[in-house]
């Protein structure tokens, strides 16, 4: 079986029903159920003795070492994460907490659990690390895509909570041997998104008649992955990558936030027009900037697609259609997280 930790959060969950939808391999998943954590986005796994969860922290050393020697998982996967930007700017201990005291607590258990396995278990283990293209940080306009060998530069209490994280991992592979692979990846959207970062945000902002923030002049440039070719992605890079290597992830899909949105509001308004006609785009609203906005990500994933034969099957098109489907059809989803907590967040983030 696999262990995977943060599978209850967007990219987990949609990995978790991904893998069990492929193989029959149980999955173990740990998570702590922050508040962007959902049981819900796991519904569908009800009574499926191929899922076990578990409630519980990275951070917990001893519910570690019972979990590993108790399930005995052939590789674990690493997703559990603060992961919001704009969080990590009010309140960046947590990040510290999770990302790397986190961590570091979950290296230090698998390593010993490892340690512990036969010659032919220990040499097949993997440690999956899902990381960020954030903590390379910001590309001037004309610049080439980060490759693996970008110098790391990360600019927010995120980026470089998750660059100590990958120097973590990196560091337990040289110094002990653990067999890791780390994988960098670009900014994803898809199914079960949480309603705080720019796509499911705007999708729901748009479909309750509220104002579309798009931060300074909307045209910081981001790198959109539709989710399920980021768990593609991984599935291959655990497959067949080779250990202490990182592979960047990425869709070769670079667009400025405002032309984002107004792709969201051109496609609400074929696939759900507003009852007075009007545009969704009218509801476009320029806020004050994030501070420290990093301008421009861009990945190159051109190592992953040569060595290891991935591609991603959806563009952007392709992704953001389904996407807004799947939001359509889901509204009760996004009313359960839309709860009290968050409801305090965007208070506090945007004003009442
Ligand atoms: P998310 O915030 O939606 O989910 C994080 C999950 O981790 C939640 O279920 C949460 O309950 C759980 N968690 C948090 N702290 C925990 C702890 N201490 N112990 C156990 N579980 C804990 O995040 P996401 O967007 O799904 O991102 C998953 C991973 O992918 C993160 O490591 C993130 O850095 C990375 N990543 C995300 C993106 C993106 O665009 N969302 C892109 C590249 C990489
Ligand atoms: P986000 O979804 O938070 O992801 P990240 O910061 O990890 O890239 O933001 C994507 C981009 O959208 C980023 O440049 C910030 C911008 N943004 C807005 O313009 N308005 C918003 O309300 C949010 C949440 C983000």
């Amino acid at each position: 079986m696999i262990l995977v930790t943060g599978g209850a959060g967007f990219i987990g969950s949609n990995f978790v029903l991904d893998w069990l939808a492929t193989c029959d391999e149980p999955v173990v998943n740990l998570d702590l159920l922050t508040y962007a954590g959902n049981l819900a986005n796991l519904a569908s796994l009800k009574g499926d003795a191929r899922h076990l969860f578990v409630h519980g922290d990275i951070a917990d050393a001893k519910l570690l070492k019972r979990l590993l020697e108790q399930n005995r998982p052939r590789a674990v996967i690493h997703f559990a994460a603060e992961s919001h930007v704009d969080r990590s700017i009010h309140g960046p201990e947590a990040f510290v907490q999770t990302n790397v005291v986190g961590t570091q607590r979950l290296l230090e258990a698998v390593k010993q659990y490892w340690q512990a396995l036969d010659g032919v278990a220990a040499s097949a283990f993997r440690f999956l690390h899902v990381s960020t293209d954030e903590v390379y940080g910001s590309l001037d306009k004309n610049a080439p895509a980060f490759t693996e060998t970008h110098p790391y530069e990360p600019n927010s209490p995120y980026s470089a909570s998750k660059a100590a994280s990958d120097h973590l991992v990196r560091a337990y592979h040289h110094t002990y041997g653990l067999p890791t692979l780390t994988t960098n990846c670009s900014n994803n959207y898809g199914p079960y998104h949480f309603p705080e970062k720019l796509i499911p945000l705007c999708i729901h902002n748009a479909l309750k008649g509220k104002p579309l923030p798009i931060y300074g002049d909307g045209q910081q440039i981001r790198d959109w992955l539709y989710v399920s070719d980021h768990c593609s992605a991984i599935r291959r890079v655990l497959e067949a990558g080779t250990t202490g290597q990182t592979y960047n992830v990425g869709g070769w899909n670079e667009k400025a936030n405002l032309d984002v949105v107004r792709t969201l509001c051109a496609t609400l308004d074929e696939l759900q027009p507003r009852a007075d006609g009007q545009a969704y785009s009218r509801q476009i609203t320029f806020v004050s900037d994030r501070p420290g906005h990093d301008r421009r990500y861009a990945i190159d994933a051109g190592k992953l697609e040569r060595e290891l034969g991935w591609r991603p099957a959806e563009t952007f098109e392709t992704g953001i259609r389904k996407t807004v489907r799947w939001y359509l059809d889901h509204a009760d989803w996004v009313e359960n997280v839309t709860s009290g907590t968050y409801r305090t967040w965007i208070d506090q983030q945007y004003g009442k």
